[in-house]
């Protein structure tokens, strides 16, 4: 029997920071092939860590008291590879004294451009584009018609919803597209606001006034279905509202309705409830909302650290040394 501490990992990682936990530790992982499923069901997941010293997170998997009675008290650290933290319960983590790594950083820039990518792509409709070419109904870009025409980004006010380390590195992009105006809203108002141009001011008047509303902040217990009937019903009728946070922080029935009824003019989604969003989610049906899947830290150079800060994060915690990147007391 193997005397190195065991850890379960809920999918599969790089093979550098796969490397370093196998040098160090016995792995074991989900088997999408075995199970035939993507993603683990709660019952796998159940019946997998038990015993386990350490479980690495590859995307947010509910942790709460019965996954902590269920691993039992050897566990002493869980690594989530991602810088949300709204699946964990921390406070009951702390009181068992097991310790957790997140990965803040990292992913900033990637998720930055993501922003912009969705929200470029939805402003000059893209997702109508491609299906128009993929259909033969390419019409022409070129003569006097307004045919797929869109929204520029230059001359309009952008509020940015938590201005953060994300919301920041969006606001940082969005200088080099000479807007009039950068709005935000959060908790506080922050110190780097000055430096990137950006005027702090209440929700309402972020959803008020914005061109274009982009959500970057993190999701916590009072900002759920933030954006909801009312919230829509305060925007622009020619606004255009992005979410690269979290899926939950919509509602996605009100978010259906302000599509269809034209109280906003688009919406694009890198984040739905639940996800995957079934196929046959109405809000798939609709040409002015883009939906692509939770691909804010999709790129190889975020992925790739990404994983690299989880297995260190998880082998400090097996050795009993403080984690490169503990999640905030
Ligand atoms: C995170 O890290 O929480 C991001 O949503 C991953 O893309």
């Amino acid at each position: 029997m193997s005397s190195k501490p065991k850890v379960y990992l809920t999918q599969g990682i790089p093979s550098n920071a796969l490397r370093m936990l196998q040098e160090k530790c016995d792995v074991t992982m989900y088997d999408e092939q075995k199970a035939g499923a993507m993603t683990i069901s709660r019952e796998e997941f159940l019946r997998s860590i038990k015993g386990v010293d350490a479980i690495y997170l590859p995307f947010p998997v509910k942790i709460d008291v019965e996954v902590l009675d269920t691993t039992g008290p050897q566990l002493k650290v869980i690594g989530t590879q991602s810088v949300g933290l709204e699946h964990l319960d921390l406070k009951e983590c702390a009181r068992r004294n097991i310790k957790v790594g997140y990965t803040p950083n990292v992913l900033t820039d990637a998720v930055a451009e993501a922003a912009i990518a969705l929200t470029l792509a939805t402003a000059r409709r893209y997702k109508e584009g491609m299906q128009s070419v993929v259909k033969g109904e390419w019409g022409s870009t070129w003569d006097n018609s307004l045919y797929l025409a869109g929204k520029e980004i230059r001359g309009s006010t952008i509020g940015i919803v938590g201005l953060g380390r994300i919301g920041s590195g969006v606001a940082k992009r969005l200088r080099a597209f000479d807007i009039a105006r950068l709005l935000y809203c959060g908790r506080t108002k922050r110190d780097n606001d000055t430096e990137l141009g950006a005027e702090y001011v209440a929700f309402d008047t972020v959803l008020k006034e914005s061109d274009f509303v982009i959500a970057c902040c993190s999701l916590n217990n009072s900002n759920q279905r933030l954006f909801n009937a009312e919230a829509f019903g305060k925007m622009k009728s020619s606004a255009i509202f992005i979410n690269v946070s979290r899926g939950t922080l919509v509602d996605q029935e009100d978010l259906y309705d302000a599509l269809t009824n034209g109280e906003i003019y688009a919406a694009g989604l890198d984040v739905t409830t639940p996800e995957p969003l079934p196929t046959d989610h109405p809000l798939l049906s609709l040409p002015n909302c883009t939906i692509v899947p939770h691909l804010g830290s999709a790129t190889a150079v975020a992925r790739n650290a990404m994983a690299d800060l989880t297995a260190r994060n998880i082998i400090a915690g097996l050795n009993n040394e403080p984690l490169v990147t503990p999640v905030p007391a």
